[in-house]
């Protein structure tokens, strides 16, 4: 069943390239309620938990260190279809090809340093905000 909720994170990167408040307008302007947020800083060893479904790959290592490398803001956003339509906001991957407007077109650097994480599916959207939130997080 598909729910009305989804999780992200702002990456390092945008954080220390001072993108926090422009991407949280963008989510707002979006539409988005936000349910829970928070900013911090996750271990390596929590960013190998975090993206436990991508172990095999070879960008494995650089992507949990690059995402324990500073802090970030974690949030479960709320709006009808959100995974899906915060998808369409954040752009492709890989922010050469994201479209024009979308928030990885405009403060994404690389495909490892891509400014924001979104889930992609409703079943991992219920999971990545469980590994940050606790019940009386969420407003
Ligand atoms: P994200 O949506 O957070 O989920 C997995 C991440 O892996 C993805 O964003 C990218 O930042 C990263 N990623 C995917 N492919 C590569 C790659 N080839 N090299 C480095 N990082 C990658």
């Amino acid at each position: 069943m598909a729910t009305n909720r989804t999780f992200t994170m702002i990456k390092p990167d945008a954080v220390r390239n001072g993108h926090i408040g422009n991407i949280l307008q963008m989510i707002n302007a979006a539409g988005f309620r936000i349910i829970a947020m928070k900013y911090t800083n996750i271990s390596l060893a929590q960013a190998k938990k975090f993206y436990e479904v991508h172990a095999a790959r070879p960008f494995y290592g650089e992507l949990t260190e690059f995402m324990s490398s500073g802090p970030i803001v974690a949030a479960i956003l709320e709006k009808d279809n959100a995974v899906a339509d915060f998808r369409t906001l954040i752009g492709a991957t890989n922010p050469a090809e994201a479209a024009e407007g979308t928030i990885r077109k405009r403060y994404a650097t690389s495909l490892g340093e891509n400014a924001v994480h979104g889930s992609d599916s409703d079943e991992n959207a219920v999971i990545e905000g469980d590994f940050f939130f606790s019940g009386l997080e969420r407003f």
